[in-house]
This record gives C-alpha cells, structure tokens and sequence, in this order.
C-alpha cells in the first residue's frame, strides 16, 4: 500500500485544546532543554540502544517529536531520524535544537493519525508523552505499524495522565504526590495541569494503561510485547519521582512480525547487516570438514545457508571450490564483499534450503552451520542436499539446540545465567518464532542421524564438536546449546 491518504480524524477540542497549550508555553521548551543537558542523554541513549541489535543503525520515526529531543539524543549517534509533528511550531523548535546539537534530520508536518510514507519504512517507531492524547489511538497504532518495517520496533513512553481525574481515589494520592513535591522542593507543579471537561473526549482518559494499549497491540499483530512499568524510574529525577509517584512513566515495546516462512526471510535479511563474519569462526569448522570428508584438493563443495560466508570462506581456504547458497539477498552481498576483502573465490547463488538451483550430484560435499535449526521442513532440506550430491558424497553440517532454553528448565537456568540482559523486540519475537520450528521442541542430533538414514543416506553419525571448533570465549557463551557436527554418507 503506498502511503495514507485518508483523512486523519477531526482534531477533538481536547486535542485543540493541548496543541495550544505545548505550543504556547515555555514550559516544554524549558523542560527539554534541562533534559538535553542532563544526564538523562545517556540514559535514553541506553535505552533506546537496548532495543536494537547490537551495531545497528536504525532508521526512527519520531511520532509527535516535540522540541526534537530524540532528534538530537540518537541522531547525534548517527541514527537517520525522521521527526513528525502535527505543530508547525514545534517542529520550528525541534529544528533550532536541531541545529544547536549539530544533528540533522528530517521534519515532516503530519497527523499521527495518517503518515505521508510507505509501507514498511522505519526500523524503529518511537513516541514519548503522545499517545494518551490522540483522538484515536487504536488507529494510530495501527499506522505507525503500517509504516515499521518487519522486524522493526515500536517504542511507546506515556503515561496514564489524566486518570485520576476520574478516579476519586487515584486523585487523593495524586495530589497528595503533588503536594509532597511542594513542600520538598518548594515549586508548585501538577502531573497534568487542571481537570478541563474538554478531556472528556479523549478515548484514553480514564482508560486503564498500559493494559489497553498492550490489548490493542496484540490485537494488530504485534510481538514479543513487553512493558516496563517502572522505566521511569531510570529517566526521571528524584524530585519528579515524587510528584508522578501515583502515575508512572511506563514503556512499550514490540515487534511487527510476518507470519512463518516470510518471518524468517525478513529476519535474516535484517540480521545481514549486523550478523559480522559468522558465529565462533575459526579455521577449525574448515579443518574438521576436510578431515571427516576427504574430497581432495579442488572438489565441489555446496555451503546452504552460507549468511555472509564465515564456514564458505573457511572451506574455500581449505581448498574447496565452494558454491554459496543462501535465501537472503542482503546476506549474499555480505559474503561477496568478504570474499573480495579475503581474496577468496566463491560462487554465490540466492536459493531456499530445500529448493536448490542444481542438477542431481552436483557436489561432492554439502555442508550447513546453523541453519538446520530454523528449517519449516527440515527433512525435505535433507533429502534435497542428498539429491544435489555425487554418489560417494558426504553431508558435513554443524548446528546446535539454539531454543532448547524455551522448553527445557536446566538449560533455561544455564541461559539465564549467562543472559540476565532484557532481549530487544524482534529477538523474543524470534523466540515466539522458534517454539513453532519443528526441530525446537525435537531431540537433537538424535533426530538428524535417523532422518539423514530416512532420506536415503547409508550411514550417518553425530557428535559434539565444541570443544574443537569454538574458542574458549564460545564455548562459555553458547555453553546452554553445544555445537553438534552431523556426518552422513551417500553411497
Ligand atoms: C545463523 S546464519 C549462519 C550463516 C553461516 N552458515 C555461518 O555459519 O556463518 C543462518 C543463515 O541461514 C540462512 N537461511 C535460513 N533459512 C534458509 C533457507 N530456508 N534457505 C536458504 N538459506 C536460509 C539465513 O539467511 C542465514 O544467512
């Protein structure tokens, strides 16, 4: 779908009624402008870096971006930042801020509600104080996911703000809050101004939250959603915990997702600019291929699942003539740029696992890492590599139970122990993705040796490998899920 161009909805006279008051005052001005030079920059820095994969560059949208804060806190880390913004003042603001930090970004006048972009833009979707204010969340929930690509994150900051207008007994506590922070700090200030009957007609204003927005959320598809009900507590002073005591500051954070096979298409086309050489890459993996499958200098050798070439550059160096095959595109030119830098040659195709570009005893050895484990059909990428190879070929692959963790109490123990860190939106999504793998919940590499023997291989054995192919540095950090190398022979 190209972007949207149905009308946002009519602004209510609540909605009116704030644009006003955040465009007049200099309060929120002021706020930003305590906030950009204290030491909140690297919290929400942190923050927001915690929710992408490691080394990425994201492409943001800030929805109702304000003074610009998020412009000039991650655009200054050199993510692209596109900032949106209903007031044609606020985005002047966000601008001049802009340019104080020496950041750059783009700023679009906008409805929240309806965005001039395409499908599948950003990689990051974020907004902060915005959505308890909209005329209909739910819709624009629903946009801004139109507009994340699969993968992408979404990151909502807000609060239940005028709740305790409507509720008695939230109220006393609030203003108990409120006058706490007076007498303390000596400065009147309110969690959100006076009750104007005008809040009446904003969706969200007594609405019980976060709960309803992870309903709708779910509801849209969204995954691997998690909130954080106490973020505040990392954001703000010690003076606004006191006044916000009753109505924290909490944080959403989800995934969009595709369903099965195109899931993990769009999650590996992703994950190619951050994948690095490949896992635990040493010239072991190459070694122990030639050793267990002696093909001689020169054989054929097809490498499926080949990501950006870590085992295909090592087998190459063996001697091998390798073939690479992998589905992912953005994979493919990572592997043909490492094999430039490595001068190493190394023919390079776009192919599924288990639908191979290549005659009958094409090759002479088939191997895989890591790739088996994530296979909607496992046994039909068996039988494919046993059909691509020459009769007295050999099947060398290495993988690991890399989900064991999600079904088995001992392993999640030893995972955790060596994880205590919250895992970023697309990679529980990925979790949500394993448990519906079939090889997650099999016994591995049980499983292996008896379907390589199916698939019409006349022997096949397995055994773990860890402590020969991963550097000490792996084998600690992947001690939950150990390296097992499958050998299968074919007659
Ligand atoms: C964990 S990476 C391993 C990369 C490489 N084998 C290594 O060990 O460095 C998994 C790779 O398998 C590829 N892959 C996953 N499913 C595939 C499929 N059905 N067909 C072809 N490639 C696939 C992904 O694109 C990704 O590059």
């Amino acid at each position: 779908m190209p972007k949207n161009e149905s009308a946002a909805p009519h602004p209510s006279r609540a909605r009116l009624m704030l644009q006003e008051d955040w465009a007049s005052g200099e309060t929120y001005d002021a706020y930003i402008e305590h906030e950009l030079t204290g030491f909140q920059v690297q919290v929400w820095r942190d923050l927001f870096t915690s929710h992408l994969p490691e080394g990425k560059v994201a492409k943001v949208l800030d929805v109702g971006c304000g003074p610009g804060y998020f412009e000039c806190v991650l655009g200054s880390l050199g993510h692209k930042m596109t900032a949106v913004d209903a007031s044609e003042d606020m985005l002047a603001r966000a601008k001049r801020n802009a340019q104080s930090w020496g950041v750059e970004a783009d700023y679009v006048q906008s409805d929240a509600h309806a965005l001039p972009f395409d499908d599948d833009c950003f990689d990051v979707v974020m907004c902060r104080n915005l959505v308890w204010a909209l005329d209909d969340p739910a819709r624009a929930y629903a946009e801004w996911l139109r507009v994340l690509k699969p993968g992408g994150a979404l990151l909502v900051y807000d609060g239940a703000w005028t709740r305790h207008f409507y509720d008695e007994e939230l109220a006393a506590e609030v203003e108990e809050n409120e006058r706490a922070y007076a007498e303390r700090y000596g400065k009147t200030r309110k969690v959100c101004g006076a009750y104007d009957e005008r809040y009446d007609e904003l969706p969200l204003h007594a609405a019980d939250r976060p709960a309803w927005d992870v309903a709708v959320l779910k509801e849209l598809g969204m995954r691997g959603i998690e909130v954080d009900e106490r973020v505040c507590d990392k954001i703000l002073l010690e003076s606004e915990l006191v006044l916000y005591a009753a109505s924290p500051m909490f944080e959403i954070s989800a995934a969009k997702t595709l369903d099965g096979d195109a899931f993990l298409h769009e999650y590996w086309q992703q994950r190619a600019d951050t994948y690095g050489i490949g896992s635990g890459d040493s010239p072991a993996f190459g070694e122990l291929v030639d050793e267990v499958a002696p093909a001689g200098e020169g054989a054929k050798l097809l490498d499926v699942g080949c990501g950006p070439g870590g085992l295909s550059l090592e087998l190459a160096r063996v001697g091998y003539r390798v073939t690479g095959a992998d589905f992912c595109a953005n994979m493919l030119e990572a592997a043909a740029e490492n094999a430039a830098r490595e001068k190493l040659p190394l023919e390079l195709v776009e192919a599924d696992a288990t639908a191979l570009p290549f005659d009958d005893g094409s090759f002479d050895v088939v191997t895989s890492r890591n790739v088996m484990w994530n296979l909607p059909d496992p046994k039909g990428a068996l039988a494919e590599w046993f059909r691509v190879l020459k009769p007295g070929g050999s099947l060398v692959y290495f993988d690991s139970e890399w989900y064991r963790f999600l079904l088995d109490p001992e392993v999640a123990e030893q995972y955790h122990s060596l994880y205590e860190v919250d895992m970023i939106p697309s990679y529980r999504m990925l979790n949500e993705e394993a448990l519906k793998l079939p090889l997650t919940s099999l016994s591995r590499p049980d499983w292996d040796v008896a379907a390589a023997k199916e698939v019409g291989f006349s022997s096949a054995y397995a055994r773990d490998v860890s402590t020969v192919v991963w550097t000490e540095e792996y084998r600690k950090r992947w001690a939950y899920a150990p390296q097992f190398m499958v050998v299968a022979q074919k007659l």
